[in-house]
């Protein structure tokens, strides 16, 4: 009955350091596992925190404006039948709205975020030139959107 107990012993040529390991070697542990810890939950607080107002402005910038009016960097500027980010805003859900906006019609065809939509097939190509984001960069952008006022008609 044993036997697997002593070829497991045979197997591991450390196991005599065990009884000797020093107060130190345990507190590293104890030290990585509390660090490790301190990471994780500072993984789960941090796109609130690491989330880029001015990043998110440049990617407005450079990728909605094309088609949308944001805030004031082109009042005179967006495409006529698209809502502006102000008009959009003064929605009651939204937030809901930018939190999937590429999902809705017509940002699947232009847009793709890294990971989270599907790569567009080869035969469907875009219709204009398609804007990718990576998370973080749709998270920079709905703190800059969250700031962003509502349009007062
Ligand atoms: C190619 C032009 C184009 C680009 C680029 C574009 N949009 Fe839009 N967007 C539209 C149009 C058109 C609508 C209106 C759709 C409708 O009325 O059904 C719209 C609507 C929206 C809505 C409201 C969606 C709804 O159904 O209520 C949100 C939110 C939005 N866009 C966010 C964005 C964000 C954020 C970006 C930049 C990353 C962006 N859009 C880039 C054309 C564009």
């Amino acid at each position: 009955m044993d036997r697997p107990h002593n070829a497991l012993n045979n197997n591991v040529p450390s196991a005599g350091v065990c009884g000797k390991t020093p107060f130190g070697e345990v507190m590293a542990v104890y030290m990585l596992a509390g660090a490790m810890m301190l990471w994780l939950i500072s993984g789960i607080s941090a796109p609130a925190i690491a989330a880029d107002v001015d990043a998110g402005k440049q990617i407005a910038r450079q990728h909605c404006t094309r088609c949308h009016v944001v805030g004031d960097m082109n009042k005179y500027g967006g495409i006529g039948s698209t809502p502006s980010f102000g008009a959009i805003k003064t929605m009651a859900d939204w937030k809901e709205r930018f939190e999937i906006f590429f999902i809705l019609p017509p940002h699947p065809a232009v847009v793709n975020v890294e990971g989270v939509t599907e790569e567009r097939p080869e035969s469907l190509p875009a219709f204009v030139k398609p804007i990718t984001l990576s998370v973080d960069e749709v998270e920079n952008l709905l703190a800059f959107i969250d700031q962003l006022p509502a349009a007062k008609f």
